[in-house]
């Protein structure tokens, strides 16, 4: 607690913005930080305890500004489970955030498509994830300041903001798919195998971020919205071999949809 809290007045010293609402934005998706109104930079390695994002594609910065005149604060890149962080320091961030005031967090991410409906470069809103990183960031003491010991996680995905997004979605003439988000540990991309089993299990998108960020949002209160970028087929649907390079072209594709999306959902998030 105490360095989440220190991390949270190092903030809380660096601008008069009090946002509610915060973001994450994920590989190939930092582009959104740039359209922040009024914004302040803070580089991740000033930060007190604040983990330093190694992957290629994610910025390092907390940008706290306003979008459509709503205090946000946008983590552009974020730490991922492979990098070597423990579970903990991956969701210190997501913490910060939470001691901060936000009540309410977009989490975006990269993610593989297997719900052979989807096409490479669509939007999909998560309804729920199942969790195979093979850790739980609540694993140890539990914090009571955070939150429960035994956290429901019936509605991870809040209902309402999802029904705000698919709504902001419709005005924009923008299609937004709705799934189910397997987060892995990664780094090695699935098998095939592995792709027919999460298949199989219900699982529609696969990734390597967002589930433990969820956990701890959920943890501590706030009200969660995922929005996964396919960035290409998973692993046996498409049968060419995947690489990290498409996975940040395709984001770049779509960055002017992704970008409309997020300046219409944040704003109502509050
Ligand atoms: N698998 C896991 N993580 C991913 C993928 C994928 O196919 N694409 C982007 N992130």
């Amino acid at each position: 607690m105490n360095d989440v809290l220190k991390a949270r007045d190092f903030l809380l010293s660096k601008t008069a913005l009090r946002p509610q609402v915060g973001c994450v934005l994920g590989s190939g998706l930092g582009a959104f930080a740039g359209e922040v109104e009024e914004r302040i930079e803070i580089p991740y390695s000033e930060i007190p305890g604040w983990p330093l994002s190694t992957a290629i594609g994610h910025a390092g910065k907390l940008v706290i500004g306003k979008v459509a005149g709503t205090p946000v604060a946008v983590m552009a890149g974020r730490v991922h489970f492979y990098e070597g962080y423990s579970i903990h320091q991956v969701v210190f961030p997501t913490r910060v955030l939470g001691a901060l005031g936000v009540k309410s967090l977009l989490l975006t991410n990269a993610a593989g498509g297997i719900h052979p409906g989807y096409k490479q470069g669509c939007l999909v809103l998560l309804c729920d994830h199942i969790n195979l990183q093979g850790t739980n960031p609540l694993i140890g003491p539990n914090d009571d300041g955070f939150g429960p010991r035994f956290p429901d996680m019936t509605e991870a995905y809040s209902r309402e903001l999802r029904e705000l997004a698919h709504s902001a979605a419709r005005e924009l003439r923008i299609e937004l798919y709705e799934g189910v988000y397997a987060g892995l540990s990664g780094p090695s991309y699935e098998t095939p195998a592995e792709i027919r089993y999460l298949r199989t299990i219900g699982a529609d998108l696969v990734g390597m971020s967002t589930v433990p960020e969820a956990i701890v949002a959920s943890h501590m209160g706030m009200r969660t919205l995922g929005i996964s970028c396919v960035t290409n087929l998973a692993a046996g649907i498409s049968h060419h071999k995947l690489s990290h390079q498409e996975v940040t072209e395709t984001g770049e594709r779509v960055r002017g949809d992704f970008t409309a999306l997020l300046r219409a959902v944040l704003p109502r998030m509050a």
